[in-house]
């Protein structure tokens, strides 16, 4: 039988969705007495990097946490500037994104994004709707509660109008209500930074997903770094509950 595409060289299998809460912009700035929107510029020279290797690693869906429902909550500067790079990453990036078949998608509140960001995230998406390389999936305006509070919403509703019992309700029928809806559940969680937090990022979605926190801030963040959560991960047993005996059977 031949490795699959995201196996190592001992056929280890690798995470096929990797979600990152890509944090420490601000601390990276504090270290060199620069303002804290620069720490964000450098973060997106990391995401560049880290889309880029995601492929090549046998990575197929790189969710990242891009701004969180409670981000609002930041200086009106800094959002500004957060937002500003949001746009001008998507707006300098869709050529390159669109060749290497990367097809570009989002989870969150974006309606609640300025209007120029959802212009040329809208056309991210559906200029990039049919690849078939790495799905590309920003979290923009995200928290988890929000997002299952919305999907029991929309069952409540379809019970509502008779189309679903509540008894028919299960784990499935909630799963193709959420914002991530059609993606598999990730995998591999990483946390830059050095916190262990969730922050209130893809609750459901992240039940058996391994965890791998690292030191190191975002901007520091590149393909080296990336290599050393997958090996990490090559080395955990996932037992989704079950005894270590009855997984290596
Ligand atoms: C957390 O660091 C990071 C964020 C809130 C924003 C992440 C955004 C980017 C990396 C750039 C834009 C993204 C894309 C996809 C182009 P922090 O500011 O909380 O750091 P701190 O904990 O050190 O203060």
């Amino acid at each position: 039988m031949s490795a699959s595409p995201t196996s190592d060289a001992a056929g280890s299998p690798g995470p096929a969705h990797v979600a990152i809460i890509m944090d420490g912009n601000g601390r990276w700035a504090k270290q060199r007495g620069l303002p804290r929107a620069v720490g964000h510029r450098q973060g997106v020279e990391s995401v560049r990097a880290i889309i880029t290797a995601a492929p090549e690693l046998g990575i197929k869906v790189l969710t990242l946490y891009a701004f969180s429902t409670e981000n609002w909550k930041r200086p009106a500067l800094e959002v500004q500037a957060l937002m500003g790079l949001l746009k001008s990453f998507l707006k300098s990036e869709l050529a390159a994104l669109h060749q290497n078949r990367v097809r570009v998608r989002c989870i969150g509140q974006i309606d609640r994004l300025p209007a120029g960001v959802r212009r040329i995230l809208e056309l991210a998406i559906a200029q990039t709707s049919a690849n078939q390389g790495l799905v590309l999936n920003l979290a923009l305006s995200y928290g988890g509660r929000a997002e299952i509070t919305t999907a029991a919403r929309r069952l409540a509703e379809e019970c509502r109008a008779g189309l679903l019992n509540p008894e028919e309700i299960n784990e499935e029928l909630l799963s193709a209500r959420l914002d991530t809806a059609g993606l598999p559940d990730p995998d591999l969680l990483i946390r830059t930074g050095g916190e262990s937090r969730l922050s209130n990022f893809l609750l459901w979605q992240l039940s058996y997903a391994e965890i791998f926190i690292t030191e190191t801030l975002w901007p520091d963040f590149r393909q080296e770094q990336l290599q050393l959560a997958l090996d990490d991960f090559r080395g955990r047993q996932r037992r989704f509950g079950r005894t270590p005996e009855q997984v290596s059977k």
